[in-house]
């Protein structure tokens, strides 16, 4: 176990540590309802990049390239949502651990259960301050993220959420259940749990729905094929391609299937303990410019309807197992 390492040569023992301090140490993976799963499937597992790992009648579990996690559940349902976000923690210990912390803190967590879902493993599933159903994973079977195709998304980067309570929802995630501020903008603030500069980043809006999810490439030439592929099958980027600020990633936006606000990125800096930081002052942009290398321009009107037009779901989700 102590051998194996993440894609970006971390070893899983580092990630422990740092999960000693987050209670979670990365992204696994995110549940959504979409309207035409078929369709969905077809552009996951086509233009985006994803393989299908598992699949019911009524759900989807697509996995990065050669990897044996899954990255997405897609899940026939009447209207484009997210239904739970999933991250890993350390352990079945650490989510008892969490659960009694979150209690502590009136937070209502059911109990650390046994998952039937792809992979297996435990999972411990509590709801936001704004409602977003989260789940805590340990012990799902997986290997280390090998892909065998260096154009395609390698994992899930980060998850960025528009919120009208943004002290709200940093109390949580830092608080409750230990992220780090790392940095903050104008317009956003981004929280770490592991080496890659952000896991969650959190932008004050006045709805409560995805921002966007962020998926890893292997490098620049990953990220262009990507857009290639994307525009192959009729979608123009929505912003980018750019390199961020925090995070020094570089970036391009799609307004994806149904609309659902997708990013490839790749070069996340990678950081530990010892990064300082940066307030607002920091993080002022040129004038004009929306990315360091002044390329990217200002997003589309349509990836910005698609920055905040997917809700997060009030269903009592839970992840059908694999048939
Ligand atoms: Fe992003």
């Amino acid at each position: 176990m102590a051998s194996m390492m993440n894609n970006s040569g971390v070893t899983m023992k580092s990630l422990q540590e740092s999960a000693q301090r987050a209670f979670v140490y990365a992204l696994r993976s995110v549940q959504f309802g979409v309207m035409d799963l078929a369709a969905a499937v077809d552009f996951f597992a086509g233009p985006w990049g994803l393989e299908v790992m598992a699949r019911t009648p009524s759900s989807v579990y697509l996995r990065a390239v050669g990897a044996s996690g899954y990255l997405i559940g897609l899940h026939k349902r009447d209207k484009t949502e997210v239904l739970r976000a999933d991250f890993r923690a350390a352990s079945r210990a650490a989510l008892e651990e969490r659960r009694a912390v979150l209690q502590a803190q009136g937070v209502h967590v059911g109990d650390v259960e046994v998952l039937s879902e792809p992979g297996g493993g435990y999972g411990l599933s509590f709801r936001d301050p704004e409602g977003r159903l989260i789940m805590l994973v340990a012990d799902d079977a997986r290997d280390a993220a090998e892909a065998t195709r260096n154009d395609a998304p390698l994992k899930l980067s980060h998850l960025v959420l528009n919120t009208p309570q943004p002290d709200v929802l940093e109390k949580f995630y830092a608080g409750a259940l230990g992220f780090r501020v790392v940095d903050r903008t104008r317009k956003m603030f981004f929280l770490n749990c592991n080496s890659d500069h952000h896991t969650i980043a959190v932008v004050p809006s006045d709805v409560s729905t995805l921002h966007h999810l962020a998926f890893e490439m292997s490098g620049f030439d990953a990220v262009m094929r990507g857009i290639g592929r994307m525009r192959d099958a009729g979608f123009s980027i929505g912003w980018g391609v750019g390199r961020h600020g925090p995070g020094n990633n570089i970036f391009a936006y799609f307004s994806g299937f149904e609309g659902l606000p997708l990013e490839y990125t790749a070069e996340v800096q990678q950081i530990d303990e010892t990064y300082a930081p940066g307030a607002v002052e920091k993080w002022v942009p040129q004038p004009g410019r929306n990315d360091q290398w002044g390329a990217a321009g200002p997003p589309s009107k349509e990836m910005k309807d698609a920055e905040h037009s997917v809700p997060f779901s009030s269903e009592a989700f839970v992840a059908p197992p694999a048939s």
